[in-house]
């Protein structure tokens, strides 16, 4: 009899996804949770056919050389700057990613933290929690309006659509959008969204929230010069990606109120945050965790399983990156 496939799981996930795992395949699992080195997950990848990664597993051009069994990778994420896609492809590994089981999830969020950044929730209850609130005051906390003001979004996928309807619909916002491609005319019709220039969404924003994929391209999308053409009283929230936010920038600007605040949600190179940020009140943060509900985190998790478990026993995975790897 054939020995059953390998693979790794490299971070801790949910007991159910792991049984199903194992009665497809011999199971190594990372039951710390503490991520692994380069070193260390070439060396637990030996041998290995599979692998249930995040964005905390880099799958690099080198890492691929040195573990040559190696035919699918799967991330517990729709974010996947983790992945070398070309080198992937060239190595003819199947990269896969969990797309639309997050996308509500996240764009509830997304609203939940532009809401909190508007209306400075965390800056008053430090307020209160510190003892400082010894009476009522007419301008305490005053924010910005959420409703019927301008919302934009830079990155216009399926998670910026789902957060254009909540602004244009539940809040009655202007919602203005920047994207690579422009949308068809339906969806725009249905997102009540208009497509503007970069420079114009910058301008035009009272919340700009960003929403595209990282890459070199979109690095540093938002820095000093960026920031220089937004409103004042304007607000930044960013659950995309570290690093497409020059966050030393940004830190600079909040304290020196150039724009009135920013709700973070991710950073560049985190866990770790810019100590700049930690320091200036106007900021809302948050560890990444925007698609974090235990019914999506599980759907998330399954799906990524869904994709390990077609792809090595019958050869087609749901949510492919690359399908031109194969
Ligand atoms: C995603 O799915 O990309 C989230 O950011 C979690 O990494």
């Amino acid at each position: 009899m054939n020995p059953r496939p390998a693979i790794l799981i490299a971070r801790a996930v949910f007991p159910e996804v792991v049984a199903r795992l194992r009665e497809h395949f011999e199971v190594e699992t990372n039951d710390t949770d503490e991520p692994f080195t380069p070193a260390q997950l070439v060396q637990r990848l030996q041998g290995k056919v599979g692998a249930l990664t995040t964005g905390s597993e880099r799958i690099s051009a080198e890492l691929l050389a040195a573990c040559p069994q190696l035919r699918v990778v799967c991330n517990i994420a729709v974010g996947y700057n983790n992945f070398d896609v070309a080198a992937l492809t060239a190595a003819r590994v199947l990269a896969t990613n969990t797309p639309d089981v997050l996308t509500e999830t996240t764009a509830d969020f997304g609203f939940a933290l532009l809401m909190a950044t508007a209306r400075r929730i965390s800056e008053s209850e430090h307020f209160l929690r510190a003892g400082r609130w010894n009476r009522w005051a007419l301008d305490m906390f005053a924010g910005a309006e959420v409703h019927g003001s301008t919302l934009g979004i830079l990155g216009m996928g399926r998670i910026g659509q789902a957060i254009a309807r909540r602004g244009a619909h539940g809040f009655g916002m202007q919602v203005i959008y920047h994207n690579r491609s422009r949308l068809d005319a339906a969806t725009e019709a249905e997102c009540k969204a208009r497509y503007v220039s970069k420079d114009q969404l910058l301008a035009q924003a009272d919340h700009l929230i960003l929403v595209l994929p990282y890459s070199a391209g979109s690095h540093h999308a938002i820095g000093a010069a960026e920031i220089a053409q937004m409103k004042p009283s304007a607000t930044l929230v960013n659950i995309a990606r570290g690093g497409i936010v020059d966050d030393a920038a940004l830190a600079a600007a909040l304290r020196e109120r150039r724009i009135a605040a920013a709700g973070l949600d991710v950073f560049e190179g985190e866990p770790k945050v810019h100590p700049d940020l930690l320091t200036v009140p106007n900021v809302v943060l948050t560890p990444h965790i925007a698609s974090a509900t235990m019914p999506t985190r599980m759907a998330m998790a399954n799906l990524a399983a869904d994709n390990l478990i077609g792809f090595l026993t019958q050869g087609r995975a749901l949510t492919p990156i690359n399908p031109e790897a194969l």
